[in-house]
């Protein structure tokens, strides 16, 4: 007979999706604890298991479950996703993965039992969404015990989700910077604006493999859809060398649910989103940016949302230093490995 401790192993079922909602419940309330504005919806069970459920309901979904004692003590499921910018992919979304509180280490062992089946499928880019700071409780060093399972399976961190309450009103910019609501006359400098962040992040050290479209596209992008009133877009200008106004950044809010990035517990309800924000490479660092995002915080609160998301590239030494200056905090964080090096 083995010992109630041992730890067993196999793959996930349907019949796993309950005990696996019960964990997440538990994750998402010690989450929740760090982050009020996180829906509070989700430490119901019942709600919990459904995001579960749809985790596991995605298209080529597998995933493993740690049962201790009887207990189930871990899950974790993922799913490919068809985008050909993730790689041969498996991603554990944000309600893919929870352990019982205490159990962090678990983590390994479910990755371990996991992943193979995504190499075996030729899978080589794996993703993971973890609450932020994880749940894990302290690990030995002080780092959170949860992150520090993934690290100790060579996962880094690429991509931070964060949220803030929206500004009661933009404060005045600094004199000389002009925030206005784009104009259709706007457009061309809206197209250039467009391609400097995929730009950017094509560079090191974000290196993404993201195609940079020409301004030309970005352009003709603009014209076909600007005034799409889900879609309130706002201009910085400053003067430019002749003293006249000249367009150097943009920002876009619109509805959370308009991201595609933000999918089950990341999907905050009642939330606005700073979905685009640039500024021209010449204008940047010098309060444009702060501007912008403090425009789309402020519409975020006069439409009605409760809490305004946004998210970066953590490689992004521009949007990594500028959002959390602007008091956006984490939720969740995007761990990633390439595997078969
Ligand atoms: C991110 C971006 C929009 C910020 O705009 P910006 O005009 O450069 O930023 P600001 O000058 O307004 O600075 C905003 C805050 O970040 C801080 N900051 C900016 N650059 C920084 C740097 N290199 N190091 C440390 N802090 C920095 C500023 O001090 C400021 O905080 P403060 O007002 O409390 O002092 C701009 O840099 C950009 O277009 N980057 C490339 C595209 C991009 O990354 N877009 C965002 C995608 S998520």
């Amino acid at each position: 007979m083995p010992a109630v401790t041992t730890l067993r192993l196999r793959v996930f079922t349907d019949d796993d999706v309950d005990p696996a909602g019960r964990l997440l419940a538990l994750r998402h309330a010690a989450h929740r604890r760090r982050e009020p504005l996180r829906d509070p919806g989700c430490e119901v069970q019942a709600v919990a298991a459904a995001a579960v459920r749809a985790a596991w309901c995605r298209d080529g979904a597998s995933g493993a479950v740690a049962v201790r004692g009887g207990e189930t003590v871990g899950y974790l499921v993922g799913a490919p996703k068809a985008d050909p910018v993730w790689g041969d992919n498996v991603w554990v979304d944000s309600a893919g993965h929870a352990v019982a509180p205490g159990a962090a280490e678990v983590a390994r062992d479910l990755y371990g039992y996991a992943a193979q089946r995504w190499a075996d499928e030729g899978r080589t880019a794996h993703y993971v969404l973890l609450p932020a700071g994880g749940d894990g409780g302290p690990a030995a060093g002080g780092a959170d015990a949860l992150v520090d399972a993934w690290f100790r399976l060579a996962f880094g961190l690429q991509h931070v989700h964060a949220v803030r309450e929206p500004l009661p009103a933009a404060p005045a910019p600094r004199p000389s910077l002009v925030v206005r609501p784009a104009e259709r006359a706007d457009v061309p400098a809206l197209g250039a604006i467009d391609v400097a962040l995929p730009a950017h992040q094509a560079r090191s050290p974000v290196l993404s493999g993201a195609a940079v479209p020409t301004v030309e596209e970005q352009t003709t992008d603009w014209e076909d859809t600007f005034g799409d009133p889900r879609f309130p877009t706002w201009v910085a200008q400053v003067p430019g060398p002749d003293g006249a106004p000249q367009v150097v950044g943009a920002a876009v809010g619109c509805a959370l649910t308009e991201s595609r990035t933000h999918e089950g517990l990341a999907l905050l309800p009642d939330a606005g989103f700073l979905g685009f924000a640039a500024v021209l490479p010449g204008a940047r660092g010098l309060g444009a940016g702060r501007a912008l995002g403090e425009q789309v915080l402020a519409w975020s609160g006069e439409a009605g949302y409760a809490c305004c998301v946004t998210d970066w590239r953590a490689t992004n030494l521009l949007s990594s230093r500028a959002w959390p200056r602007l008091g956006f905090r984490d939720t969740f964080w995007r761990l990633h490995r390439t595997v078969g090096h």
